[in-house]
């Protein structure tokens, strides 16, 4: 070939490669921008409290068009859409459509956050500092998330979060030296990130101005079909052992091996599997109601859980920087709620999963502590991914 022409070969590559590569730059530069033009926050009036609060509802809207709805009454998820195998998105949280169902209605605690203690505190006491603080007993003689008002019935200040890859909404909320019991001033700060991943991420954080205990959690119950009851659901937990509690749900201390009972969710198991079977534990909850004590912790993020479901194809996986997992398989449930469209959530029609401390950790020596001290910093992460398979 001669010299002219081997230059000209040369010169047409290049562009050539230089036109692709631009072409390919511009078209991931304009799918961004759609990306972003997609994505959105919607701020409406949701309501107002008995007490004369004016509430929110934001709508989330991720590049994928799935959206998170979430009330500053309570932090509540609302609604939480996400595709199936086939590409048909739909609502995969219970809940009301509207403030009042879940002011008057009592609420099992449906997509709330929960604070300022998740899970259960035994006799609704606990000592520190060589002080004993009492607590509501609004469970049984038990002590149960939070109290009578815990962080799922009050107003949170709400912020608009805009990321490049997601949008958020971060609360705030003082709890008060003395509120529901607990000692110091807690300033607590939770944001929940819905990513263009179907990720819903949310890091909770706190701080005290005196000792006190927090054990943050959120309290979703997930229906990946979007109807029926949650039995056929799939689940796998990372975890080899986990806490036994008394009748009071309240944990005895001992940390035993799930191996050769029903508690055994090492392998994908269906919820429903084993659920009725002649157990001392699964009576106790009326089903599953327990915490797993999670493989490796250390404080930094794992995969802990998953959940399957055949029909929608949907998978939900959990991962968290906390060393517990509350399994609670909507035992409570009995056909009395109406929720969102007119739905009767009917008996084990939602599964929560919890991510925490040990319950009661504030009166049980041999688990993690719970206490936050002035100058700390509370800081946990959990995320719920969606996919499909
Ligand atoms: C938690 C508890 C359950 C039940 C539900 C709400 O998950 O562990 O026992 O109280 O909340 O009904």
């Amino acid at each position: 070939m001669k010299r002219s022409c081997k230059i000209f070969y040369v010169l047409l590559t290049t562009l050539l490669i230089g036109s692709l590569l631009g072409c390919n730059e511009n078209t991931m530069a304009m799918e961004k921008e759609k990306g972003k033009a997609q994505m959105n926050i919607k701020k409406e009036q949701f309501g107002t409290t008995p007490d004369g609060k004016k509430v929110d509802i934001y709508t989330l809207t991720n590049a994928n068009g799935c959206e998170v709805k979430i009330t500053n009454y309570g932090g509540i998820v609302v609604s939480l859409t996400v595709p199936d195998k086939t590409g048909k998105i739909s609502d995969v949280v219970l809940g009301y459509d509207k403030l009042d169902g879940y002011i008057e209605n009592n609420s099992p605690y449906f997509g709330a956050l929960i604070g300022r203690y998740g899970n259960r505190i035994g006799k609704a006491k606990f000592e520190l500092n060589g002080q004993t603080y009492t607590l509501a007993a609004n469970n049984g003689e038990n002590h149960l998330h939070g109290g009578v008002k815990g962080f799922d019935k009050v107003v949170w200040d709400a912020k608009e979060i805009q990321q490049d890859n997601a949008v958020g909404l971060e609360l705030n909320y003082l709890s008060k030296d003395g509120e529901e019991g607990y000692p110091g001033n807690l300033k607590v700060t939770v944001k929940y990130i819905w990513t263009n991943n179907n990720e819903l991420k949310i890091e909770y954080a706190a701080t005290t101005d005196k000792d006190t205990v927090v054990n943050l959690t959120h309290h979703s119950y997930f229906n990946l079909a979007g109807k029926g009851d949650i039995l056929k659901h799939v689940l796998t937990i990372n975890a080899d052992k986990f806490t036994p509690v008394d009748e009071g749900l309240i944990p005895t201390g001992e940390l035993r091996s799930v191996k050769e009972t029903p508690m055994d969710f090492t392998k994908p198991t269906a919820v429903g599997a084993r659920i009725e079977q002649d157990d001392e534990q699964l009576k106790f909850g009326l089903g599953y109601d327990h915490n797993w004590a999670l493989n490796d912790y250390d404080g930094t993020m794992k995969k802990v859980a998953s959940v399957y479901e055949s029909t929608s194809g949907r998978v939900m996986e959990v991962y968290t920087t906390e060393p517990g997992l509350q399994f609670y398989s909507g035992n409570f449930l009995d056909g009395t709620i109406t929720g969102k469209g007119g739905t009767i959530y009917e008996h084990r029609t939602g599964l929560c999963l919890e991510s925490q401390h040990f319950p009661d950790s504030p009166n049980q020596p041999d688990f993690l502590s719970t206490t936050l001290k002035p100058g700390e910093k509370y800081s946990t992460t959990t995320i719920y991914k969606f996919t499909t398979k």
